[in-house]
C-alpha cells in the first residue's frame, strides 16, 4: 500500500456473532474504501460484486474520474485542459512518464515515436494470410501478439528497453492499423515519414497514394488529435483491467497489448463508436428523427440500445461527450462539411435528455457518442473506429502496465467465486447413464 493512501478508523464486521476489525483507506481525491484482503483468512467469507463496479482492483496514480460530477483528469490535469492546450504525443507522455515533457524531452519522446514507427518487413506478409474484410480489430490484436516473436523481450527488462518497447508499441500500432487499411482496399502501403508528426504520419498513411495527391487538413488533424487525447485513458475500465490481469501473470507486453485490444472490441466497450454510427445510418435511412429508435431502445422486449448512452461510473456527462460534441459543432460549421448525422445525434440527445426513462437512469451521452462523426469527417472506414480508440488507448494500457509493475510487488490477478453447480457425485460408466 503507498504512502498515498491514508488509514482511517477501522470498519466492524460482524459475521456468525463475530466481529472483524476491517482497515479504511482514503484516497488523494477523498474516496474511501474498506481493505477486505485479510478477509476470507480471516472470516472464511469472501465478497460478491458483480462487474466489480464496488470493488477497487488497484491504487493508481494516473487517472482520476469522478462519475457523479462528470470529472475526469490524467495525471492531475483535467480533460478539458489537456485536450484544448495539448497534443497527443504530450498526453502520452505525461500518461507515461507522471509529469508533462519540457521542450527538449518532447522532442526526444517526439523523434524516438517516429524512429520506431517501422514494422519489420517481414511481417507484411502476415497481413495477406487475414481473410479480404477482415476486420481490423481482429488483425490489430493478432498482429500486436505477434510483434513479440520478431522483437522477443528479455527476460529481465532493464529501463531504456521497456521505455523503448512502449515507444514502438505507441508508434508501429498506428503503422500496423493504416497498413491493414491499405490492404483491405487493395492499395499499395504507405510507409511512415520522418517529415511527418504522429497524427498527420497516420493520415498519411491511410489515404496518401503514389497516384493521388493527399492534402493534410489542419482541421481534421486537429480533430483527430484530440480524438486520440480523449481516449488515451479512462483507468480500470474493461480494458484496462484486462491488460493489467494479463500482465500480473508476467505475459510479455505485447500480450498485454493484444489483450487490451481484444477486449476494447466489444459493442459495449470500445466497439460502441462503430455502433452509434450504424446506429445514426440507419435512422437517417429509415427518415425519422430518431423517436422511434428511442422508443424502442426504453422497451425491455427490444435488444435495442442507444449506443453511445450510459456508463459504468459517469451518472453526469462523460466530459469527453462534451469536448468532442464542441469539436463537431467547429467541424461541422466548416465551410462545406456537414453530416445530418450530427443533426440527427443531436436531435436523439435532445430527445433523450428530456425523457424520464434516461432521466432516471443517469444515462447520459458517453465518449462513443459523438467520437465517430469525428472519424467519418476524416473519412476514416466505420469498421475501423474501435481501432482508433486503441490507437488512442494504447499509452493509457501501457502506464497501467509500468504501474502495476513497478509496484510494491505484482501479485497475480485470481478472483475468487461463488460456487452454485452440482454436489458431490460420483462417476458413472456410460451404461449406468440414464
Ligand atoms: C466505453 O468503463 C469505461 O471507462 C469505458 C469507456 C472508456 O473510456 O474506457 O468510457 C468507454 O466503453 C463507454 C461506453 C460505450 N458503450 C455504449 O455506449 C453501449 C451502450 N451503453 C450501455 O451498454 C451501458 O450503458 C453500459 C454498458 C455502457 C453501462 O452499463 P451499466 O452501467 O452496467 O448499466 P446497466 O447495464 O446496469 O443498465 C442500467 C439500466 C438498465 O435498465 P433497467 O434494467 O434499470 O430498466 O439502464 C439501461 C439498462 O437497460 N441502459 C440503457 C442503456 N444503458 C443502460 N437503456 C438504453 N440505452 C442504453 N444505452
Amino acid at each position: 500500500m503507498t504512502d498515498k493512501l491514508k488509514q482511517l478508523p477501522p470498519a466492524i464486521l460482524t459475521l456468525d456473532d463475530k466481529s472483524y476489525s476491517l482497515p479504511t483507506l482514503i484516497g488523494a481525491e477523498g474516496e474511501k474504501a474498506i481493505d477486505i484482503s485479510k478477509l476470507r483468512s480471516q472470516s472464511h467469507y469472501v465478497t460478491l460484486d458483480e462487474g466489480y463496479g464496488n470493488t477497487a482492483s488497484c491504487e493508481s496514480a494516473i487517472t482520476y474520474i469522478d462519475g457523479e460530477k462528470g470529472i475526469l483528469r490524467y495525471r492531475g490535469y483535467p480533460i478539458e485542459e489537456l485536450a484544448e492546450h495539448s497534443r497527443f504525443v504530450e498526453v502520452a507522455y505525461l500518461l507515461l512518464n507522471g509529469e508533462l515533457p519540457n521542450s527538449q524531452q518532447l522532442l526526444e519522446f517526439s523523434t524516438n515515436l517516429n524512429e520506431s514507427s517501422i514494422i519489420h518487413e517481414d511481417m507484411h506478409h502476415f497481413f495477406n494470410g487475414f481473410p479480404r474484410g477482415s476486420h481490423p480489430m481482429g488483425i490489430l490484436a493478432t498482429m500486436v501478439a505477434s510483434l513479440s516473436t520478431f522483437y522477443p523481450i528479455p527476460d529481465r527488462l532493464d529501463t531504456a528497453t521497456e521505455q523503448q518497447i512502449v515507444i514502438n508499441l505507441i508508434s508501429q500500432v498506428r503503422t500496423i492499423a493504416a497498413f491493414s487499411y491499405k490492404k483491405s482496399i487493395g492499395e499499395p502501403l504507405v510507409y511512415p515519414s520522418y517529415k511527418l508528426k504522429y497524427v498527420r504520419n497516420f493520415l498519411n498513411m491511410m489515404f496518401s497514394s503514389p497516384v493521388r495527391d493527399y492534402q493534410l487538413d489542419d482541421d481534421i488533424v486537429r480533430a483527430i488529435d484530440m480524438f486520440l487525447i480523449l481516449h488515451a485513458d479512462h483507468e480500470q475500465n474493461c480494458s484496462t483491467s484486462s491488460v493489467r490481469t494479463a500482465g500480473s501473470s508476467m505475459a510479455n507486453v505485447y500480450a498485454v497489448a493484444s489483450a487490451g485490444i481484444s477486449a476494447l472490441w466489444g459493442p459495449r466497450h470500445g466497439g460502441a463508436n462503430q455502433q452509434v454510427i450504424q446506429m445514426l445510418e440507419q435512422i437517417h435511412a429509415d427518415g425519422g428523427d430518431g423517436t422511434e429508435f428511442i422508443n424502442q431502445a426504453k422497451d425491455k422486449n427490444s435488444s435495442s440500445r442507444l449506443m453511445g448512452f450510459g456508463h459504468r461510473v459517469y451518472k453526469n456527462f462523460d466530459p469527453r461527450a462534451t469536448v468532442l460534441k464542441k469539436q463537431c459543432d467547429k467541424l461541422f460549421d466548416k465551410a462545406g462539411v456537414s453530416d445530418p448525422l450530427f443533426d440527427i445525434a443531436r436531435k436523439l440527445e435532445e430527445i433523450a435528455l428530456k425523457d424520464d426513462y434516461f432521466i432516471s437512469r443517469k444515462l447520459y451521452p458517453n465518449v462513443d457518442f459523438y467520437s465517430g462523426l469525428i472519424l467519418r469527417a476524416a473519412g476514416i472506414p466505420t469498421n475501423m473506429y474501435t481501432v482508433l480508440f486503441a490507437i488512442g488507448r494504447m499509452p493509457g494500457w501501457l502506464a497501467h502496465w509500468r504501474e502495476m509493475l513497478h509496484g510494491e510487488q505484482v501479485i497475480i490477478t485470481r478472483p475468487r467465486q461463488i460456487y452454485v453447480g452440482e454436489p458431490l457425485r460420483r462417476y458413472q460408466d456410460i451404461e449406468q447413464r440414464p
